[in-house]
């Protein structure tokens, strides 16, 4: 089968297309053919970075000719002995083995069955596929950590991004009120997503219009200025601090008792139930997948390359 190994620690182009051996499953496994593979800005890191790498895939550091890649929607074409939900032909989507080493990045990927849900038959592959990490992150940002309610003032930093995109629908869906925060480009497609009011970062500072928050969602990376503290200052007392980016150190734990704020350290992880209530979200249509741009295997570079721009809009996705 065709798959993406990794050549070296480096650039896109150390990703390179091979033929190896089919994998074999475990018992309680399924042999999934991928159609469609979801990329997330984690997937750069750890292709740059050995740390990185060796801390998503838990590798001990010297291994080489390593194959990236999680987020997966195909069909199972075998089904292990221990397997009960799912069987040969059943469409399916799901992030696998995270953290841990899921060789996503190829033609046939063996995943647990618990790491899976059914593909809703409305979406595509590639809708499915991209509704795995990234929506797994909002999903437990907005609602495990958040426990976001009726009536809730959401800030969402990161808006437009793969993350971002789904928080603002879930959010909508729980009735929550939603400010979108990203850039003037993406204004409309916030919008269009159900956020009720859209504010451009690059013009306008969020903390200095949104004061009394319930929550904010800080998905921003930022080198100059700690954008964990302009997220903090949105917040009205009581409110929760969701933080995707950074640990809540002891100086920032500090500052948000202060203030009576709840903060949490947001790090998506594998759950069977939360990727049932997507896949559920998904059959209804209150929570799509916004697919900007798909390349084929062949071309996983050029995807790395866009991915580390920062600029993707909904999700990128590699059809196989
Ligand atoms: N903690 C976790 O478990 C977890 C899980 C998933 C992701 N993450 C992290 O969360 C972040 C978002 O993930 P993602 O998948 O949504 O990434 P993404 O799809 O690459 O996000 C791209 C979006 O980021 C926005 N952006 C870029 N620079 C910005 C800036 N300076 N200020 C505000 N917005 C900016 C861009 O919006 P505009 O074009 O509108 O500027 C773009 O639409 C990443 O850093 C990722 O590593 C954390």
């Amino acid at each position: 089968m065709k798959a993406i190994i990794l050549k070296a620690i480096g650039g896109p182009e150390n990703l390179e297309l091979v033929e190896i051996a089919l994998p074999s499953i475990k018992e309680d496994e399924v042999l999934v053919k991928v159609k469609a593979i979801s990329i997330n800005p984690v997937d750069a890191y750890a292709r740059r970075n050995q740390e990185s790498l060796n801390n998503v895939l838990q590798l001990r550091g010297d291994e080489k000719n390593i194959i990236l890649g999680w987020d997966i929607a195909g069909m199972v074409t075998e089904a292990g002995p221990a397997v009960t939900r799912f069987k040969v032909g059943d469409k399916v989507f799901g992030m696998v083995k995270f953290v841990g080493q899921a060789n996503g990045y190829a033609e046939y990927v063996a995943a647990p069955e618990n790491d899976l849900a059914l593909k809703p038959g409305n979406i595509s592959f590639e809708e499915a596929a991209g509704a795995t990490l990234a929506a797994l992150t909002a999903w437990q940002s907005i609602v495990t950590s958040g426990k976001v309610k009726k009536g809730d003032k959401v800030v969402i930093t990161g808006a437009s991004g793969g993350v971002g995109h789904y928080a603002i629908q879930i959010a909508k869906h729980f009735g929550a009120y939603v400010i979108a925060v990203a850039s003037a480009g993406n204004r409309d497609f916030v919008l269009g997503l159900g956020a009720d009011e859209f504010i451009d970062y690059q013009t306008q500072a969020f903390e200095k219009l949104v004061t009394d928050a319930n929550m904010v969602h800080d998905a921003v990376w930022s080198d100059d200025e700690r954008h964990i503290e302009r997220s903090l200052k949105a917040i009205k007392p009581g409110g929760r601090l969701l933080s995707l980016i950074v640990n809540l150190d002891d100086e920032m734990l500090e500052q948000l008792k202060s203030k009576n704020v709840t903060g949490y350290w947001v790090r998506v992880h594998k759950s069977e139930d939360d990727l049932a209530a997507i896949a559920e979200l998904l059959a209804t249509g209150d929570l799509k997948t916004h697919v900007s741009q798909t390349f084929p295997l062949e071309e996983m570079a050029k995807a790395h390359s866009f991915i580390q721009t920062k600029k993707a809009v909904g999700k990128i996705i590699v059809t196989v």
